[in-house]
């Protein structure tokens, strides 16, 4: 296969260096990581680049409060994120820091260029000022009583209650997060990008190619709500880069962050003599991608592609999109334990289960994915363990015992091996697009037809027939050889099994690999490749999240997580949705193949229901039968394995032989509402 090489160039957003990279981040990380892997894996030159994001008030405040140097700071948490993502197996070719002289000297180059081609101007704002802590106050470093419903103790720019958004001038009893000071009114010089001068360019932009449909859509939307002058300016103290020629004026965090994918890159340009200018001179011939969260799309997709023309630099080939992260259906929750730091799962689980996982479920557009545990567990297993490495394990030790650790020299079934091989390209396309959900269930299919052909020839009976030894010498080679082209075609997701399996096979594994056969080959011991997933050790990892629900830090409201309320408490009206009813349990059975479940028949008076309760760890089936307990009765009816639960039962205690269904009594009826 001839393919002409192509040079790209791929970032990930740069994680705030004032928190943890926690799952959501990591969905990121590794979407881009597999699609570099696999464009490096095709022979082209990929690479690869992030950094963390270390200016603005949030990372100033929190330095201030752990009583360092934002310097100092944003070095410890630099070398704790890139860690975090090597233990992910997320490898960029630089892991840089936008504090940094290749990022001060970017951003003064580009801003220069803005201000002589006319695109920057000045003009006196009035802003909230906190008095005591003497400096301006960020929207969201100001609460106080909503100007529209008058809820209490809102953010500055908008209303948890009613919804409302305003400025934070228009709040009623402001005060200052930072100190607790009533802020004063002060004014101010700012600078302004002209960012509607380049709503032409914008617009054709818009339609190069570039952006997914529904981005594509979302921007047409803000043209039409007409494009704002971007302020680019914010007064000291900030932590960050200062305005050429304007003492004590700094940029704007947003400003130096998108110009630090290009200091990153500049940095390993540097050490690796690769020519930087080439990738980002206006008529460049690279490929330039970033990948970011749908909540960062208006930065990326309108003030950065501007900022790069109005410099007369190249614009982004594409800006890849995705969705949030959600677990057990929800946003990540600190008090439920689903906020899961990317260490925290280091601590009990195996990454290549996340990347896989991730992968499983990542298409090209821009909805959310969710991270449910039972499924990831049965996935994981079913999929990596049950079939993919199942294939070696059954094959692999005939050959070593009975055959010299030698592949045969015959193909047993060319017609089978064709079809792995054929795959190739449907698989390479589904990457290139970003469709890994395509490519994971594709390659899933083949691997279950490889299990289908071991079983059909059951190499385990043949080996022991004298008149059967090149039969099964010829079977279990081909088994071999499909277990590699699958490996070919995971590495981009599974890069450290897919480099044990190198070991075990003695070869390389590249694009161009499936397309050859090992015949006559010497392969190595098999060693087991991978651990089922203990979902033990799944309870435990979430377990180890939870977080006592603190008032949370008074400088802490900008951080990711604050931009990203976590939903500790529920409102009234969310409770009022639940509808609890009396139950009696009809019928209890044991549910063939599940360890904790039980199927219920459970009677509502008139209306029956089935679910599965996970609580055959406390009770038999028999003791169940005739009780009454309480139940969800309008919960969204979900499909599981074994067959659909129409709701769920309700039981106290904290599991295992310890576990309590509500029984209620003193003329309880079945039907009826709890309250
Ligand atoms: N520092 C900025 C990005 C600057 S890029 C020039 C920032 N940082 S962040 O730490 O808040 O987010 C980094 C990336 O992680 C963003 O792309 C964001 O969308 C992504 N995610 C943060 N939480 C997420 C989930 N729960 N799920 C998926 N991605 C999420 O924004
Ligand atoms: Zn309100």
């Amino acid at each position: 296969m001839t393919q002409q090489q192509r040079k790209i160039l791929v970032t990930s957003a740069l994680p705030y260096a004032n928190g943890s990279i926690h799952l959501g981040h990591l969905l990121e990380h590794i979407q881009t990581d597999i699609w570099a892997r696999f464009q490096r894996m095709r022979g082209h030159q990929c690479y690869s680049v992030c950094a963390d994001d270390a200016h603005g008030t949030p990372v100033m405040l929190k330095a201030q409060e752990l009583g360092i140097t934002p310097e100092e700071m944003v070095s410890r948490t630099r070398a704790e994120h890139h860690q975090d993502l090597l233990d992910f197996h997320v490898e960029y070719d630089n892991y840089y820091v936008t504090h940094s002289e290749e990022n001060r000297e970017l951003c003064e180059d580009i801003y220069n260029k803005l201000d002589a081609a006319g695109y920057i101007s000045k003009r006196t704002i009035s802003q909230l000022f906190d008095p005591e802590k003497q400096m301006f106050l960020p929207d969201r470093f100001v609460k106080g009583t909503c100007p529209s419903c008058g809820a209490e103790d809102q953010n500055g720019d908008s209303c948890d209650v009613c919804s409302a958004t305003y400025s934070p001038t228009e709040m009623k009893n402001p005060r200052s997060v930072v100190s607790g000071a009533t802020p004063v009114l002060k004014d101010s010089e700012h600078f302004f990008f002209d960012l509607p001068k380049f709503e032409g360019m914008l617009k054709d932009w818009l339609t190069s190619g570039a952006l997914q449909g529904e981005i594509a859509n979302k921007l047409q939307e803000w043209f039409e709500e007409g494009l704002q002058q971007w302020d680019i300016s914010r007064d000291a103290p900030y932590f960050g880069f200062e305005i050429p020629g304007a003492p004590n004026k700094f940029f704007y965090v947003w400003v130096d962050a998108p110009v630090g994918y290009m200091a990153s890159f500049k940095h390993f340009c540097n050490a690796n003599n690769v020519d930087f200018d080439a990738f980002w001179k206006a008529d460049s011939d690279a490929e330039l991608y970033h990948f970011i969260g749908k909540d960062i799309t208006y930065f990326h997709c309108l003030f950065w592609p501007a900022m790069l023309e109005g410099a007369g630099l190249r614009k982004p080939t594409g800006v890849n999109v995705h969705g949030f992260v959600t677990v057990n259906g929800a946003k990540m929750s600190k008090s439920r334990g689903t906020f899961i730091k990317g260490r925290t799962y280091l601590e009990h689980l195996n990454p290549e289960y996340l990347r896989y996982y991730f992968a499983a479920k990542l298409g090209a557009g821009v909805t959310d994915i969710d991270l449910n545990f039972d499924d990831f567990v049965q996935k994981v297993n079913s999929d990596l363990v049950g079939k993919v490495v199942n294939i070696a394990s059954r094959c692999a030790g005939f050959i070593s015992k009975r055959f010299d650790g030698t592949l045969s020299e015959d193909i047993a079934e060319p017609a089978l091996l064709a079809e792995f091989q054929q795959a190739a390209d449907g698989i390479a396309e589904a990457f290139e697009k970003r469709q890994y959900n395509r490519a994971v269930r594709d390659i899933m299919a083949l691997a279950d037809k490889a299990n289908q052909y071991i079983d059909a020839q059951a190499p385990w009976v043949t080996i022991k027939d004298d008149d059967k030894q090149k039969l099964t010498h010829d079977v279990c080679s081909l088994g071999i050889n499909l277990f590699r082209i699958l490996m070919v075609y995971l590495k981009p997701v599974l890069p450290k099994l897919a480099e044990q399996a190198e070991g075990f096979l003695n070869d390389t594994l590249n694009w161009d690999s499936a397309q050859q056969v090992l015949t006559g080959h010497g392969i190595n011991k098999f060693k087991a490749l991978m651990q089922r997933v203990d979902s033990d050790k799944v309870n435990a990892m979430i377990e180890d999240s939870k977080e006592n629900l603190e008032p949370t830090s008074s400088i802490d409201p900008n951080s990711p997580l604050a931009k990203d309320p976590i939903g500790e408490t529920i409102a009234f009206d969310d409770f009022a949705k639940v509808d609890l009813r009396i139950a009696r349990i009809a019928k209890a059975e044991h549910v063939e193949g599940a360890d904790k479940l039980l199927r219920l028949q459970l009677d509502l008076g008139g209306e029956t229901r089935q679910v599965f309760a996970g609580i055959k760890s406390a009770y038999a089936p028999e003791d169940l039968e005739g009780k009454l307990t309480v139940m969800v009765a309008n919960l969204a009816p979900r499909k599981m394995r074994f067959g659909l639960s129409e709701g769920m039962v309700l039981a106290a205690g904290p599991g295992g032989k310890d576990l309590w269904i509500m029984e209620p009594h003193e003329g309880a009826q079945p039907g009826m509402k709890v309250k």
